[in-house]
């Protein structure tokens, strides 16, 4: 153990960062900036080759964060695992999606693991990063990799976790570059956390966090985000009720946000999207039962948000009935697909899901995302894939019946909406104050 810390102390350590997507490459970036040698490992040839040229494939990651690695010669990005043999560290970036009956998919976790447990030398610390249930770093993941090499956990291997908080392209109050968020830490045992708050304390986090366990970390991770999910549920709900109380709910939200203590506003929207939130709570509810014990609020919450997307289908529904129309037939248009504003990751968004259902009510439908400007492939949404982005022009706008904003990214002119004859339902309340429109808040 000394000998690795002294390593990590001195800026000696290799780190081998096991997945460069969202959560993947801006740690690679982090841990190279701070003077770390860092090989990137993805099984995505068409990745590693634009990392290769310093070209970016997450649109918020600037081009010069990638020239920085492309031209280093401390960088090295690769789709073989066997390249990754020897590194002092391995911090594991994969996905962990949910299976088709909403339990965790731990299948690109475990198998990358078995992978590295093979390659293993010893005197090495891995690092899981993915979100996961509590236990799995200290049970499953140790399983794997101890099994059929001899190595043992504190003397030739350590292990913790290390739960991501990446905010892509977080804006106003929650704009924080990964080094200085908080990095949260908690070893399988103390040798374990020592090495692993050392290993981001040296690799460019400025605040790190070491708790006493990887369930610790595990848990904290999964409170953050059934925390959101709750919330998110509260104000969705809410909208409901006050709208059938001719109440507005941003009205409300702005008046509740005048408590300077004990109120933390959340706005009501389309449902939620993206790699966590959707997810993640999922895994502890999953494991709660395991244990017999029930986790309700989130259980409910991830219906009511789930349920956001057919109550703006029905808005649309209402609103071209408002002007003699029929769903079948009516050209829509969906303004913003990503899962928030200002990304291009589309991974569970509403807006596919209220794609979806105004198909099957056979509306016409075209949308607008210069963030992503073609529907990739998704496991859900296959009759979508493919489908291109069309310009939020006078011209295309004119000839729709109704429009939606379902992300309200900032690169849009929201100001040609007033030009729009027909309903626009508005999701996120983003044209606000613009007059001589049929706006429809949803
Ligand atoms: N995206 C976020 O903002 C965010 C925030 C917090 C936590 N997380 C968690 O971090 C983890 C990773 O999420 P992400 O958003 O970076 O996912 P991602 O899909 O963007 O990245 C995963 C990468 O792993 C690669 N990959 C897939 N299978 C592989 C394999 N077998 N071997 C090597 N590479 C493989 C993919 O090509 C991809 O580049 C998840 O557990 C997620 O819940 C994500």
């Amino acid at each position: 153990m000394e000998d690795l810390l002294e390593k990590i102390e001195n800026g000696r350590a290799t780190v081998g960062v096991i997945g460069l997507g969202y959560v993947g490459l801006p740690l690679a970036a982090v841990f190279h900036r701070s003077g770390l040698k860092v090989r990137g490992y993805d099984v995505d040839e068409r990745k590693v080759a634009m990392l290769s040229e310093g070209k970016s494939y997450i649109k918020h990651i600037g081009v010069d964060v990638l020239k920085d690695l492309s031209d280093s010669v401390r960088f090295q990005a690769t789709t073989k695992l066997e390249d990754l043999l020897g590194v002092d560290i391995y911090v594991m970036c994969l996905p962990t999606p949910l299976g088709a009956h909403e339990e965790p998919d731990m299948s690109y976790v475990f198998g990358t693991s078995e992978l590295i447990a093979k390659q293993l030398t010893g005197n090495q610390l891995f690092v899981l990063e993915s979100t996961t249930y509590p236990g799995a770093t200290d049970s499953d993941v140790l399983r794997i990799l101890t099994k059929g090499n001899q190595l043992e956990l504190g003397t030739d291997l350590f292990l913790a976790f290390s739960p991501e908080r990446e905010n892509p392209a977080g804006s106003g109050d929650e704009a924080v570059e990964t080094s200085i968020i908080p990095k949260l830490v908690g070893g399988v045992d103390e040798s374990s956390g020592v090495l692993a708050a050392a290993l981001y304390r040296c690799g460019g986090f400025k605040n790190v966090v070491k708790v006493k366990s990887a369930r610790i970390a595990e848990c904290s991770k999964l409170l953050e985000n059934s925390f959101r999910v709750v919330n998110i549920a509260l104000v969705n709900e809410l909208k409901l009720v006050f709208e059938k109380m001719d109440v507005d709910i941003w009205e409300v939200l702005d008046a509740a946000e005048t408590k300077p203590f004990g109120f933390k506003r959340f706005n009501p929207g389309p449902g939620v999207g993206g790699h966590c939130i959707p997810i993640d709570p999922f895994y502890l509810t999953w494991k709660a039962k395991e244990v017999g014990q029930r986790s309700e609020f989130i259980e409910i919450s991830g219906r009511v948000n789930a349920s956001m997307p057919s109550r703006i289908v029905d808005k649309v529904q209402l609103a071209l009935n408002d002007v003699g129309k029929a769903v079948k037939g009516s050209k829509v248009m969906l303004i913003g697909i990503a899962y928030k504003p200002n990304v291009d990751d589309c991974r569970e968004s509403p807006a596919l899901k209220i794609w979806e259902l105004l198909l099957d009510l056979q509306a016409a439908i075209s949308y607008h995302d210069s963030f992503i400007p073609k529907v990739p492939k998704t496991r859900t949404h296959k009759r979508l894939e493919g489908v291109e982005s069309v310009p939020v022009s006078e011209e295309n706008l004119s000839q729709q019946d109704a429009v939606v904003i379902v992300t309200d990214h900032d690169n849009i002119e929201y100001d040609i909406f007033q030009r729009v004859r027909c309903p626009v339902i508005d999701t996120r309340n983003r044209l606000r104050g613009l007059k001589g429109i049929n706006v429809v808040l949803a």
